[in-house]
């Protein structure tokens, strides 16, 4: 894996921190030229916690959680959203999402654990996976959790099977695959025929199955799911997909006599990573996706469902940041400028797979001009290992501390050991103070397993 080739006709953008707009979380402000989140200087925390850093803007994450729940009901009075933990959970956020009222999606027995040793409701758990084992769907069947979304017929008989032991009846959801390709990287799609999730609607098959669900001891089908990927922009693919699940919730009344009480059309709504992106607002998609819902109902003669949405990344990934101090800073003339940090593939995978980009700057500089483009390199034996890619930056000094935005989702929870790295604390901000809520991990932790 190496990196792609600079570009090196690419200009500084000059613009001081401040000027980024969207990818700033809510708390950003610059003070004598350091940045401070959460009231709280960025330049000091990492000098007192060490780097690499995940910090994130408690503020920003609970309003992004407040506008979530509260234009969903505002549009659509039957309606819950549900927190993908994937996007980032600890003990701490679990507490927050409980706190805020929301429900939470995990997608296996280790978000599980996690949210139940918080004391989180059971039943506000929607569990997923397209390849649960036996093991967490005993967890999450004798927890209680509210929801199985069965992926495939295999499931089926499993999530029955157990149930059945514990002398209950699961409520579930088929998780359908409604053939809608969404507008985002291919790794990211998930919604469109050749995919591993969820029961394809091709040959009828997803229609055949729900005769099999509701045949099927121990388990109650309870409501329909799809998800068509992440980092959404154009919100018609959503339209798209609530037509398609709504059309199908009235054949299966239709030939089945079955009325399905609850729709749930996942997560995806796109983010700013650049300071130019401009996706739509949580309200703006509140009101489209409730609106397409209703539409379909109406076309399609059906009563209105209780309305679920899973959002992840557009909830967390605004309200992060990653600190780390640079290193080496390396200049190959005529091809690039490498600056390396304290951290990389191991805290931030997302730009080694996926080519992502976004936006980094000196917090100690923070009221400077971005006069200069570097790649951002981390510090692990792989040619690919970059956290940047030609990202405009304030002039690089060793020491500097580099603050990248936009990593709140999908970077803490995708982080490995590699190179024997041990993986960052998670510190929250907010109204001046911080707090660790996840603590650094040390050699000893690295070593703990091994026998
Ligand atoms: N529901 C289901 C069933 C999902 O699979 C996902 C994400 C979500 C909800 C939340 O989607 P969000 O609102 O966060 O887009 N690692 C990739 C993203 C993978 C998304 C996986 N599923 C990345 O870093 O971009």
């Amino acid at each position: 894996m190496s990196l792609p080739a600079s570009d090196l006709s690419k200009k500084a953008d000059g613009r001081t921190t401040m000027e980024l707009g969207a990818v700033l979380p809510e708390t950003a402000e610059v003070r004598d030229d350091h940045l401070f989140i959460g009231g709280v200087d960025m330049v000091e925390l990492a000098r007192t916690e060490g780097t690499a850093l995940y910090v994130i803007d408690e503020a920003d994450l609970r309003h992004r959680m407040e506008r979530y729940r509260d234009s969903f009901r505002a549009n659509y009075e039957n309606s819950d959203v549900i927190y993908a933990s994937k996007a980032f959970l600890n003990k701490e956020c679990a507490r927050i999402v409980a706190q805020e009222g929301l429900c939470l999606d995990v997608s296996g027995g280790g978000e599980l654990a996690c949210a139940l040793s918080t004391g989180f409701p059971a039943s506000r758990v929607f569990m997923h996976g397209n390849n649960k084992t036996p093991k967490e769907l005993d967890e999450a069947i004798s927890a209680g959790v509210g929801r199985i979304v069965l992926d495939t017929r295999i499931e089926l008989g499993r999530v029955s099977e157990i149930a059945g032991r514990h002398g209950v009846v699961q409520d579930v959801f088929m998780r359908i695959t409604p053939g809608v390709e969404a507008d985002t990287h291919e790794y990211i799609r998930t919604g469109c025929e050749d995919s591993k999730f969820g029961f394809t609607m091709r040959e009828d098959f997803a229609f055949k199955c729900v005769q099999d669900v509701l045949n099927t001891p121990n388990v109650h089908l309870k409501g329909l799911h799809c998800h068509i990927g992440s980092q959404i922009f154009s919100l018609e693919s959503f339209r798209e997909a609530a037509n398609v699940m709504v059309e199908l919730m009235a054949r299966i009344e239709r030939e089945y006599g079955i009325q399905i009480e609850e729709l749930d059309l996942g997560g995806g709504l796109g983010i700013a990573y650049q300071a130019e992106d401009n996706p739509t607002s949580i309200e703006e998609f509140a009101r489209l996706t409730t609106s397409a819902v209703k539409d379909a109902c109406t076309e399609h003669n059906v009563p209105l469902p209780r309305l679920l949405v899973e959002p992840g990344r557009s909830m967390v990934a605004p309200a992060g940041v990653t600190l780390y101090t640079v290193g080496i800073l390396k200049t190959l003339p005529n091809i690039r400028k490498f600056v390396a940090v304290d951290g990389g593939m191991s805290d931030n995978i997302r730009t080694a797979l996926y080519h992502a980009s976004y936006e980094p700057v000196i917090a100690n500089k923070a009221g400077q001009p971005r006069t200069e483009i570097v790649t951002i390199a981390g510090k692990h034996c792989e040619s690919g290992d970059a956290v940047v890619l030609d990202g405009s930056i304030q002039h690089p000094d060793l020491g500097d501390i580099v603050c990248v935005f936009s990593t709140g989702a999908y970077c803490y929870t995708m982080a490995s050991n590699y190179n024997g790295q041990p993986r960052p604390a998670v510190v929250f901000v907010k109204d001046g103070t911080y707090r660790v809520t996840t603590r650094r991990e040390t050699y000893e932790d690295l070593l703990s397993r091994d026998v």
